[in-house]
């Protein structure tokens, strides 16, 4: 089924040209009416003069047709079929397969869209992600700050639109993010007076934003990142201010609160360095301690914010491994690879962090050296090859952005760099990596 899905799926082009070629070539079908104009008087006349091989009355009958013109127009419309389209060589030629096609046996392949993918400002972009992916993830348009900025008042505008896109397109849809501490404005930690919350004051904001942003999409979105970036990186709770003013529980509420605005939604805890093992236990723990509060948390969320050496290959497959043990969904919920000089000593995608534009932190703003590239596809291949691997226990994989020109890190934490983190370049052109990932898919 697969195989005879991808001949079609080359044969594409050339199909859309046989229908071309039958449409054109229907005023020539001997049996149209048009055809029978042919039959007149004249035309029988003009043709049974110029055919040597016509019946002896020089009349072209039914069975001309068949024995002759019939078999030629066929062998007419087989070389049209398969000879090469003389356009085709001006237009980019469509990929043979696609990331979503390659890996649609293994687990959903999914990207983050940006306002101007969704709006169709970015028409190539939002086309691309399309052609290639088969969910998504809002990249900023439903934080706190951007579907919420101010009590009272929600800016679905962007959201409405990025779940009628994918919707149209058959996508796996993910709501990204309820409850996080970054992005989200300070008025919602305090009252109108400027002081902290009260405890059930904070939690009753939580659930009036969670009932509103989970209940409009009640049924259309997939999944929600209910809770972001809970963890510090030796594992221990972040001193957020909803763990202040709420407590440990916060999580819990969170998913409860989602789980009742819409309680066929998968529901996800989602954070990243998850491949720190100190980090990762700490996850384990979060998740063993919801589960015992009940909370109804369906999926983990490692985000996959990697460079060329980070993480190790056994520290990524012990976070798949150790997650799935859970009996949760485990998933890579923001992939891309760094290929840019580390600011400083940090490995983490906190994105409250930022550093100074220098030179050196900007080594491949003219291009990308070969060898870099190919750095690039062998560290696609081996972490792909990790997660082929362990396709029984993830459901999904998505990156975070379309084309390198679309990425955070770009900007973050150093704003104005170039980095080449994805598998589409600038021009939304697939990279030597993204080949490679097909292939790896279809060995
Ligand atoms: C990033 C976006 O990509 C940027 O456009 C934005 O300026 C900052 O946030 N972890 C997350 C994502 O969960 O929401 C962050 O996305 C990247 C780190």
């Amino acid at each position: 089924m697969n195989s005879f899905r991808l001949l079609l799926q080359t044969m594409h082009p050339r199909i859309w040209h046989c229908r071309l070629f039958l449409k054109i070539r229907a005023n020539l079908w001997p049996f149209s009416s048009r055809a029978d104009a042919l039959f007149t008087p004249v035309n029988r006349h003009s043709l049974a003069g110029q055919t040597a091989h016509l019946p002896l009355n020089n009349t072209p009958s039914r069975s001309f047709w068949h024995t002759v013109i019939l078999p030629l127009f066929c062998l007419a419309l087989f070389v049209s079929c398969v000879a090469e389209d003389p356009d085709s060589a001006e237009s980019v030629p469509a990929p043979e397969t696609t990331l979503k096609e390659a890996y649609r046996d293994a687990f959903l392949i999914g990207t983050a869209l940006n306002s101007r993918q969704i709006s169709g400002q970015d028409a190539s972009g939002q086309a691309l992600a399309i052609r290639e992916f088969n969910a998504v993830t809002a990249e900023n348009v439903m934080k706190w700050e951007v579907i919420h900025p101010e009590p009272g008042v929600y800016n679905f505008e962007a959201a409405d639109a990025m779940v009628d896109l994918a919707e149209k397109n058959g996508m796996f849809i993910v709501g990204h993010t309820l409850v996080w501490h970054s992005q989200t404005p300070d008025w919602v930690f305090h009252d109108e007076e400027g002081n902290r919350l009260t405890r059930e004051a904070l939690l009753e904001r939580m659930k009036e934003h969670i009932d509103t942003v989970v209940g409009r999409y009640r049924g259309r979105v997939h999944g929600w990142d209910v809770v972001n970036e809970a963890l510090l990186d030796d594992g221990a709770l972040r001193e957020t201010l909803w763990y202040e003013i709420i407590g440990e529980d916060y999580l819990a509420r969170a998913f409860e609160f989602a789980h009742e605005a819409d309680p066929g939604a998968e529901l996800y805890y989602n954070d990243y360095s998850l491949e720190l093992p100190e980090k990762r236990e700490g996850a384990i723990r979060l998740v063993q301690s919801l589960q015992e509060q009940g909370a109804p948390i369906t999926g983990l969320g490692t985000q996959g914010h990697f460079s060329l050496d980070f993480p190790s290959l056994e520290n990524l497959e012990a976070t798949i491994t150790g997650f799935a043990g859970l009996g949760v969904d485990v998933m890579v919920t923001e992939l891309e690879i760094d290929l840019l000089p580390p600011a400083f000593d940090y490995l983490g995608a906190d994105v409250e962090m930022s550093a100074e534009l220098r030179d050196e932190l900007n080594p491949y703003a003219d291009g990308l050296p070969t060898e870099v590239q190919d750095q690039l596809t062998e560290r696609y291949k081996e972490i792909f090859g990790l997660f082929l691997k362990h396709q029984d226990k993830i459901s999904r994989v998505t990156f975070w952005g379309v084309t390198d020109g679309d990425s955070w890190k770009n900007n973050w934490p150093v704003p104005g760099r170039t980095n080449y983190p994805l598998l589409f370049d600038r021009e939304g052109n697939p990279k030597p990596a993204y080949h490679a990932l097909i292939e790896l898919a279809e060995r």
